[in-house]
């Protein structure tokens, strides 16, 4: 495939759609010759952002840890499918607001279904993965404060703190043993962390 796939990850309140808007801009200022795609998850085709909308919403009916790891994996296997490794083909560049290492933090860690999401990230992805990965990072309990001051909470912002500290700790574990993955402390003024996004993208691309 030729070509490139960024994505941008980060707990509730990290930033993570400043940056993507950010990265966007950098992208399109730097290859204007290229196609640039956007993708969200779970969701980005009409299939899996139906998916979300289920997904996301707080229900009487508990949603049992494996139901939401296996929704949020039918999500992704779908976008992949469909929409990444086509204009990977096309040789574009995908920018992605999250993608597997959600996955990774927030069931791995937060559900505590490391097992389950290794297998699943397996069947589903097998050795395909994003070309480089911003993480921003921030400390769980300043996110939230920043998530629950825009609005109504989804079901997982509806957690217990512990569930993204777990989060938290899975994606800096994963940061520390993968140099495709970069960590921006997003607990800086937002020039500074700009500035850290732009020069992680200026020393990978
Ligand atoms: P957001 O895209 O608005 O941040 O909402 C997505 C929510 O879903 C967020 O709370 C993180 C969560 N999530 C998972 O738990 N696992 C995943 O694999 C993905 C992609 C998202």
């Amino acid at each position: 495939m030729t070509g490139t796939f960024i994505v941008i990850e980060g707990l509730e309140g990290a930033g993570k759609s400043s940056a993507v808007a950010l990265v966007n801009d950098f992208l399109v200022k730097r290859f204007p010759q290229r196609e640039i795609v956007n993708t969200r998850e779970p969701g980005g085709t009409p299939l899996a952002e139906e998916i979300r909308e289920i997904w996301k919403q707080p229900r009487q009916e508990p949603m049992a840890p494996i139901t939401e790891l296996l929704m949020v994996y039918a999500c992704r296997a779908q976008l992949v499918e469909t929409v990444i490794k086509p204009a990977l083909e096309r040789g574009a560049v995908v920018l992605g607001d999250r993608h597997n290492l959600s996955s990774v933090a927030y069931q791995g860690g937060g559900r505590h279904l490391s097992e389950q999401v290794e297998a699943l990230s397996n069947i589903t992805l097998g050795e395909f993965k994003p070309t480089l990965t911003l993480y921003l990072d921030i400390e769980p309990s300043i996110g939230l404060e920043r998530a629950r001051q825009r609005g109504a909470l989804d079901r997982i912002e509806l957690e217990q703190l512990s569930f993204f500290e777990r989060a938290r700790q899975c994606y800096l574990v994963a940061a520390e043993n993968d140099s495709a993955i970069v960590t921006i402390d997003a607990s800086q003024p937002i020039e500074a962390v700009q500035a850290d996004i732009i020069s992680a993208l200026e020393q990978s691309l």
